[in-house]
């Protein structure tokens, strides 16, 4: 059990994100524990913070359920999680967007979507009063577009890269996320005198982003 054995408990989402996470909340002097050993899950002492490194599709899940007191996510993610979290700060990195994407030789009607975002897919089909299958996938999305196993498929597209590198065409932008500074609900109001200023220094840091 983690409860009461931090001052507080940050949650991060492995992998790109997690340096533009890190270094938000240290620039706005939160004593982050030094990163020692990158086979760790949690960083940190007793007593001090705690960094907890998760897929970023668990982040809204650990500090809605008060796990984690707070922690950075994409709003693509937040979206989809339909967690009740208090979003306080938009830090404006780790900007991306979710595209419908197809391979350039498929030109008949989307039946089966795949994706990692299977309730924003939904939300988008109702929204156009469209009907298609969604097929849930846990990564490297673009492959089901390139191999046939879908139609289309409903992804992050960052640097367009991948899209690139596979071969696949963009054909349109669902939504613009950027990465998002989170709150458990009841952590705000117990941890109100460290998180109150916390969000004050992100807010105007945020500002001050080129
Ligand atoms: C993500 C996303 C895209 C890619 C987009 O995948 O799913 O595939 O990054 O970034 P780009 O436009 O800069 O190439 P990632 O490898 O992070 O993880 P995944 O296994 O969940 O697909
Ligand atoms: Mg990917």
């Amino acid at each position: 059990m983690i409860r009461g054995r931090f001052t507080l408990v940050v949650a991060l989402p492995k992998g790109r994100n997690f340096a533009d996470g890190y270094n938000a909340l240290a620039g706005a002097g939160l004593a982050l524990p030094t990163l020692e050993n990158e086979r760790a899950l949690l960083h940190g002492q007793e007593g001090g913070v705690a960094i907890l490194e998760l897929r970023n599709h668990d982040v809204p899940t650990y500090v809605d359920l008060g796990i984690a007191d707070v922690g950075v996510v994409g709003n693509d993610v937040l979206l989809e999680s339909g967690r009740d979290v208090y979003e306080p700060v938009d830090l404006g990195t780790g900007a991306c967007r979710l595209s419908l994407i197809r391979h350039p030789q498929a030109t008949g009607p989307i039946r089966r979507i795949a994706t990692k975002y299977p309730r924003f897919t939904a939300q988008v089909l109702r929204e156009r009063g469209l009907a298609a299958d969604i097929i849930e996938l846990a990564g490297n999305v673009e492959l089901a577009a390139l191999t046939g196993l879908a139609d289309a498929v409903v992804d992050v597209v960052q640097t367009g890269a991948t899209l690139r590198a596979a071969g696949l065409v963009e054909l349109e932008v669902l939504a613009h996320s950027t990465a998002r500074f989170i709150v458990n609900r009841q952590s705000l109001k117990l941890k109100r005198d460290l998180l109150r200023p916390l969000i004050e220094r992100l807010r105007a840091n945020a500002h001050t982003l080129p």
